[in-house]
């Protein structure tokens, strides 16, 4: 099941809806979180362009999971050796069942690829146990935005 995957920038049309649906899901998901509602989500916000990446995944050439590999956001400015992983799911019908692992491989390797050598994250109380697994450790890495329902987490590759 796992060997029909691909991971991209997305380029085509449907490619970068379905990137964005996805990304919408999750931080619907990080609002309710926090007892809030997203009301409008806005793909043309800055952060979903240069200098942060899209990454998706694909299994049998449909769009599965996203990804955005952030090198800039807000007051955050990362090193060349570092980005910060934002908004990573797996669409909901597909969860639990070892995608969201592979796509992690996958996004380990194209950090290796690119010189990445250590990746931040802001897990939710609910994925830590995920990224636990993916090899992350706990660690305040911005004081500015310790947040009861996310843990900031860094890897190192
Ligand atoms: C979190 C998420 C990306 C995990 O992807 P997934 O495809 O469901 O996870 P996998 O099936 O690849 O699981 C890999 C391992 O992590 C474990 N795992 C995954 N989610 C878990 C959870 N919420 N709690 C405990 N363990 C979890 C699995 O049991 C599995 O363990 P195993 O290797 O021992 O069998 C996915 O559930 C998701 O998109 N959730 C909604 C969005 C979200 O919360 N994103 C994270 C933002 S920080």
């Amino acid at each position: 099941m796992l060997e029909n995957t691909q991971i991209k920038i997305p380029e085509t049309n449907e490619e970068i809806k379905k990137c964005h649906e996805i990304r919408e899901y999750v931080l619907k998901e990080s609002f309710a979180d926090d007892g809030l509602v997203l009301n409008h989500y806005d793909p043309t916000h800055p952060a979903h362009n240069h200098p942060n990446i899209s990454l998706i995944y694909l299994h049998d050439g449909v769009v599965i999971g996203s990804v955005r590999m952030d090198k800039k956001f807000e007051y955050l400015n990362f090193k060349e050796n570092e980005f910060r992983l934002a908004l990573f799911a797996i669409t909901e019908e597909l969860q639990g069942k070892g995608f969201g692992a592979h796509f992690f491989a996958g996004i380990k390797s194209w950090c290796q690829q690119n010189a990445i050598d250590t990746v931040y994250t802001n897990a939710r109380v609910k994925a830590h146990p995920f990224w636990k697994k993916m090899g992350f450790i706990d660690k305040v890495w911005d004081d500015k935005a310790v947040e009861e329902n996310e843990i900031q987490m860094v890897l190192k590759i």
